[in-house]
């Protein structure tokens, strides 16, 4: 796990624990041990720390937080190399994230590669640093821009970590060579260099700001309990002395690892990551060379989607059929990259590089040269199949055939083709570009190699794909249809909607549904409710009225001068009131529990349904679907794992209580979660479809 090497009077030691040299148990043994050995060592006079592999250290092994701790204990191994009388100098050559961050931090000095990626992400796991990371990189770059790095927990790149003072130097070329002659350097000057031992950022008007950072982001998210924790700990280092600060850094981090927040958060980095792997796909299928593109539309989402191919370097014609609309498109993509560059978020060269990436084109048989072709047309069967079974006779053999749908039978698309093996759905969401969810939706017949290679072409995208089955809406709008018809019959009970609204907002949804609705636009479920059948007698009505939402000032709520903010509006109160009497439903009030209960269990049981049928594999994969296409709260850990917390008994027993009340038997539990409830299980404990 650790590789020793003499090379004259310095030893290097190389951190090898693929894919991302976690300090797990076994890789804390083994450094420490090679550490007390080269530390014992009279020949070695220094010592370097590398690593190998494209990461230098991932962190702490998040797998191992909850389950009792082999030691030595990461905060034990760095007080060894703390201690060391011999100069010990990392060599960051890949992403030194958390614990890796820590180790780097305990080390005499840092030397990074141009292409390392330095950061404390541990607030992102709903924890802090726990291995001194609270204490010494405050002591490195001062505790104001310290916490600033540690709340948001986004990594900063070598140069700017050597702007900060975080690595000594950034070097291009051979790194291990570069640290080997630091660390010489350091055993020379006699005197080693210790983080702890720093004090000259810790100045009252660093102290100043800090505190000043620290009430803003315990304002912004007053129940992250993190935040508070990493607010006291960086305090802690500015009152306590480093070892007793070290010691509270620590209880915080206990603490934090059995924190519900914590463990939902955990849950959701690695249902991510599972969800890559898709059952029954080989890791070596073949995949299909991706070098060119075409979009069939430049609508929002066509364009969006030619930016998700831009940013990657892949070039994209985009295909109208009209040149009004073509221009149109590109005008907008070119006003968003303007507007990127504008904002610094990338370099004008880079937006010239984007927009050159993208072509327009007029008609379709200016997709016959591109290795994937996305059709982003109206979400209409007719329009659809009229496309591919053109599509058929224009493209290349072995083009991927894709559509964009979000709701459409993707086997009575592929149908139309010859070829229906090479057909499939991405799902992307809105805005494509922003957004980093694509459900991909695998229909009966699409080969796997076109499966395997739409998912990496996803990771190529900086995207996050999760593989579905066909049906109408998939997972995510199939359950969030769930949550729509339980809103609306909410409404005709007699919960309001900014009473709906501020529930799911406290729950910890950024938006309610309705104030989502008005800034999507009602006209939009109207019309596809027109298209696809469906009632939603309050929002139908309201559209019937013009109130479409903030774009005609009024929906669900008034939005007087342009506001942003929607208003309660009395008349919208007396017609969902009208039409609770016209459907003979009685009216009460509800309190916010049972409101989320309402809108939440049957989306649930839709999650339950879905696992039935097999069209998503695991749960995990519905939570991700959620967390990352429908701003489901993080630390509640998606609607499958936060159904576990609450306990699927319970779930379960409220549902047939609603199926009840409402009369509404697709409220009953599904057959699985029936079976769990019975058995005080968990979707947690599903074992892969
Ligand atoms: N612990 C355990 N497993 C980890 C891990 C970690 N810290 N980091 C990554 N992995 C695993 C992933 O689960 C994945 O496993 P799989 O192949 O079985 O699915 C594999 O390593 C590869 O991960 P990615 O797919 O994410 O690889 P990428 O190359 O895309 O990204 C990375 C690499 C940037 C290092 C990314 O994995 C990452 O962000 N990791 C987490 C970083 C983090 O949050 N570190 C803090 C940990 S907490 C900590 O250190 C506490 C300390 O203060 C005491």
């Amino acid at each position: 796990m650790v590789r020793q090497e003499v090379d004259g009077d310095v030893a290097v030691l190389t951190l090898a624990n693929p894919p991302v040299n976690a300090l797990g148990a076994a890789l804390r043994a083994s450094l420490d041990e090679a550490l007390a050995q080269v530390i014992a060592d009279q020949a070695i006079r220094a010592i370097v720390l590398a690593a190998e592999g494209k990461v230098f250290v991932g962190g702490a092994d998040i797998s191992e937080f909850g389950k009792p701790q082999h030691p030595p204990s990461l905060p034990d191994v760095l007080e060894r190399l703390d201690a060391s009388p011999k100069p010990v100098v990392a060599a960051i050559g890949g992403a030194a994230l958390g614990g890796g961050l820590e180790l780097a931090m305990a080390c005499h000095g840092r030397i990074a590669a141009p292409s390392a990626k330095i950061g404390l992400p541990e607030i992102k796991l709903g924890i802090i640093p726990g291995a001194g990371g609270t204490q010494r990189l405050p002591r490195l770059i001062g505790p104001d821009a310290a916490f600033a790095m540690m709340v948001t927990g986004e990594p900063v790149s070598a140069e700017k970590a050597a702007a900060l003072g975080i690595v000594d130097s950034v070097v291009l070329g051979d790194l291990v060579a570069a640290a080997r002659t630091r660390a010489l350097e350091i055993a020379d000057s006699g005197t080693l260099p210790r983080v702890r031992d720093r004090s000259d950022k810790l100045t009252p008007e660093a102290r100043e700001k800090f505190e000043a950072l620290a009430a803003d982001a315990v304002k912004r998210d007053p129940d992250a309990t993190n935040v508070h924790a990493l607010a006291r700990a960086v305090r802690a280092g500015l009152e306590q002395d480093f070892d007793t600060a070290v010691a509270t850094e620590r209880a915080e981090f206990r603490a934090l690892v059995e924190d519900p927040r914590s463990q939902a958060l955990r849950y959701a980095f690695f249902a991510e990551r599972e969800a890559a792997r898709v059952p029954g796909l080989p890791k070596d299928t073949p995949r299909r060379p991706i070098r060119t593109a075409a979009v069939i539309g430049a609508g929002t989402m066509g364009g969006g989607i030619a930016m998700c191919f831009a940013n990657a370097g892949i070039p994209v014609t985009v295909i109208e059929t009209e040149g009004g609309a073509l221009a149109r498109g590109l005008d907008r993509v070119k006003g968003l990259y303007a507007g990127s560059a504008k904002r610094g978020s990338i370099t004008e060269a880079q937006r010239d590089e984007r927009v050159g990436r993208i072509t327009g084109a007029l008609g379709l048989e200016q997709a016959g040269e591109a290795d994937i072709v996305i059709e982003a047309a109206f979400e209409d069967m007719g329009v659809k199949r009229e496309i591919f079974s053109k599509l058929d006779t224009i493209a290349k053999p072995g083009a991927i055939l894709a559509s964009n749908t979000s709701y459409l039978d993707v086997n009575a698309i592929a149908a139309v083709t010859n070829r229906p093996q090479d057909v499939l759905g991405l799902h992307f969401f809105s805005p494509a570009n922003v957004m980093r969810l694509v459900e991909v939706v695998r229909a009966e017949k699409t080969a796997p190699d076109v499966l395997a290679t739409a998912l990496d072409l996803g990771k190529r995208l900086n995207k996050l794909p999760v593989t579905v089955g066909v049906c109408f809406g998939f997972v995510g709008n199939r359950m969030l249809e769930r949550r729509s018809r339980a809103g609306e019959r909410l409404l005709l009970e007699g919960a309001l909607p900014h009473e709906i609204d501020a529930a799911v907002t406290a729950f910890g949804f950024r938006m309610g549904p309705f104030a989502m609705g008005d800034l999507a636009g009602l006209d939009i479920g109207w019309r596809s409710r027109k298209d696809f059948g469906g009632r939603a007698p309050v929002a139908d009505s309201l559209a019937e009225q013009g109130r479409f939402g903030q774009k005609t000032g009024r929906g669900f709520y008034l939005y007087p001068d342009g506001a942003r903010t929607g208003t309660r509006d009395p008349e919208v109160e007396a017609l969902i009131a009208r039409v609770a009497a016209e459907h003979g439903v009685a009216r009460r009030s509800f309190t916010p529990d049972e409101i989320v209960a309402r809108l939440m269990y049957p989306m649930v049981n839709e999650g339950a349904r879905i696992l039935e049928e097999g069209i998503a594999a695991r749960p995990g994969d519905i939570d991700t679907i959620w967390i990352n296409g429908y701003n489901w709260p993080a630390w509640r850990g998606g609607p499958m794992h936060w159904a576990d917390t609450v306990g699927l008994k319970t779930v379960a027993e409220a549902l047939s209580r609603f199926a009840s009340e409402t009369g509404d038997d697709s409220q009953e539990p599904a057959p699985l979660l029936t079976r769990l409830a019975a058995e005080g299980g968990r979707f947690a404990g599903l074992k892969n479809a």
